[in-house]
């Protein structure tokens, strides 16, 4: 697929997935939808991609939302469609087999706050700034906003953010857990690298099993997540890495893992 609004890039063993509309602060359009789809495929099957990290072009937005030309005139079945297709693009994120970091390089805002739910780790610029505003708009969130935003940080923060549509300070996402971690705007690309770079250092397949466990057991009562966790560490045993790992330790040595 040939991309016109998101470049797709490999360095070392990080992919990247950039969001490439600036002028429109990387507003969401259904193409932008269908190429970021497509990126992340392409990552997911690239072997030497250890890590992905998603972020926006541009020094001011990650993702101003879903685009808004695009909303207008929506009826329900449309909604509910639109709805659906960018709930499978936000699946595909949080179901996906290698770590995805969001890079918050700005403005995150309704869908940009949904698509940073969607990652597995979200580090902030200091000048960052998100939200759920879409009731401003007539509208709630449709990107799992809902759904992922109480799950992240509880109901009732969740709640106060959807039914004011506040937009709020990366500092003041970091106190509610929205984030991870708040960085200097200017080192934000340095310590999502560094970041990477500690995460690849593990084992692919004990890092994939190990989201397939959080994200899968959440949705399960403690018991049945606590099976799923000792099927999966089953999994992990049964590995070459950690054959590797294990034996690596012992011997007083760095493991080289294989991803097998
Ligand atoms: N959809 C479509 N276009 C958008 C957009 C969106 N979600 N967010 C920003 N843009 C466009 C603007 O229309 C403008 O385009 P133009 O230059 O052709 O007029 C361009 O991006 C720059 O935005 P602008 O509003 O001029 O920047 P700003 O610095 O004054 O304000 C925001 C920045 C983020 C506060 C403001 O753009 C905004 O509120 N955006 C909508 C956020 C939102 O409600 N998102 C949820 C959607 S469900």
């Amino acid at each position: 697929m040939v991309y016109e609004n998101i470049l797709v890039k490999q360095e070392k063993n990080i992919g990247w997935v950039i969001i490439n509309r600036p002028e429109k602060l990387n507003a969401l359009n259904a193409q932008t939808i269908k190429e970021l789809y497509s990126g992340f495929l392409s990552l997911r099957e690239n072997r030497e991609v250890k890590v992905v990290i998603l972020t926006g072009q541009g020094d001011k937005a990650f993702i101003a939302g879903a685009d808004i030309n695009e909303l207008v005139h929506l009826d329900y079945n449309q909604g509910k469609d639109y709805a659906l297709e960018g709930q499978e693009l936000t699946k595909l994120i949080e179901n996906y087999p290698k770590p995805v970091i969001a890079a918050i390089n700005g403005y995150a805002l309704g869908g940009g706050t949904e698509m940073a739910l969607a990652c597995h780790i979200r580090i902030a610029s200091d000048r960052a700034k998100m939200g759920q505003p879409e009731v401003k708009l007539g509208l709630i969130p449709g990107f799992g906003g809902t759904q992922r935003l109480a799950r992240l940080v509880g109901k009732g923060k969740a709640l106060e953010l959807i039914l004011t549509g506040r937009v709020i300070s990366a500092e003041e996402a970091l106190a509610i857990g929205l984030v991870n971690r708040v960085v200097p705007h200017e080192e934000l690309t340095s310590k999502v690298v560094e970041l990477a770079e500690e995460i690849m250092a593990n084992a692919p397949l004990a890092l994939r099993f190990a989201i397939q466990a959080v994200n899968q057991g959440l949705d399960k009562s403690l018991e049945d997540g606590l099976l799923l966790e000792a099927e999966l560490f089953g999994k992990a045993c049964a590995t070459e890495d950690s054959q590797e790992g294990t034996k690596a330790f012992l011997e007083k040595r760095k493991a080289e893992f294989k991803g097998q």
